[in-house]
């Protein structure tokens, strides 16, 4: 199979389809830029189950992504995008680099979520950006900036619904979205939604059961993807 890309935890294979891809969810684990970096058996298992519950779960909800079909324990069938190179971050409460460049700290409630965009770009350490930035760099049009801030919202509200009733807090996340392969002007959810893109603290002890444990050095890092992919999948009963 040919390979079309690599990224830190997935990598992209060619099908016959020339709409459609391979993604195949890596083991592998990086923090701070590739900086820091491991591998934890059944990561890429873990991230690929939930990835696709959550999209099945956003699909039903009237969010379109890439989510075509599952394949096997560690690949599914995506359609294929042309990615905009924006990690679009969504927070309803202060968390990580927001701490930092508001001097707020973490666990304080926002009055609202709030969408920010980071520019992925490994050289530049992916920096904030506003949306004159995008539009300077060509990154994307007004109206895609609108159509993928209206998303990211309406993501939050589902996926921030729905983990609360599986006793999860959505802190914050990361989302990126792609120009469909068959018609550019089709903007889909496309990545993962995973404990690796998403704060999750447990509601009732205030435990942290996402990637910052790999970051911090908390330990138990599978466990607690596991945990959660035990309430995600229980929810929705599979
Ligand atoms: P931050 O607080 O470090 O800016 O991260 C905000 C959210 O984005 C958090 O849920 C983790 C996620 N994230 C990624 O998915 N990839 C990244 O490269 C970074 C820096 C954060």
């Amino acid at each position: 199979m040919e390979l079309l890309y690599e990224g830190k935890a997935k990598k992209l294979y060619r099908t016959n389809c020339p709409d459609e891809v391979l993604m195949e969810f890596k083991d592998d684990a990086t923090a701070f830029n590739g900086k820091k970096k491991t591998q934890f058996q059944n990561k890429g298992a873990i991230n690929k189950q939930l990835t696709c519950l959550l999209y099945r779960m956003l699909e039903e909800r009237g969010i379109p992504s890439h989510f075509v079909r599952d394949v096997d324990e560690i690949r599914i069938i995506v359609r294929r995008v042309e990615i905009i190179p924006v990690e679009v971050v969504v927070r309803n409460w202060v968390a990580g680099s927001l701490a930092g460049r508001i001097g707020r700290p973490e666990g304080t409630p926002l009055s609202a979520p709030m969408v920010e965009f980071y520019y992925k770009k490994d050289e530049l350490n992916d920096p904030l950006i506003t949306t004159e930035h995008l539009r300077e760099l060509n990154l994307a049009t007004d109206g895609e900036v609108s159509v993928i801030r209206d998303m990211a919202m309406r993501i939050n509200g589902f996926l921030g619904e729905f983990f609360e009733k599986v006793g999860i807090r959505l802190v914050d996340f990361k989302v990126e979205f792609g120009r469909l392969h068959s018609d550019r002007s089709r903007i889909i959810l496309a990545d993962e939604i995973t404990p690796d893109t998403c704060r999750l603290w447990d509601i009732r002890t205030g435990r942290k059961l996402d990637k910052d444990r790999f970051r911090r050095d908390l330990g138990e890092v599978m466990e607690s993807y596991s945990d959660v992919l035990g309430r995600v999948s229980h929810a929705l009963s599979v």
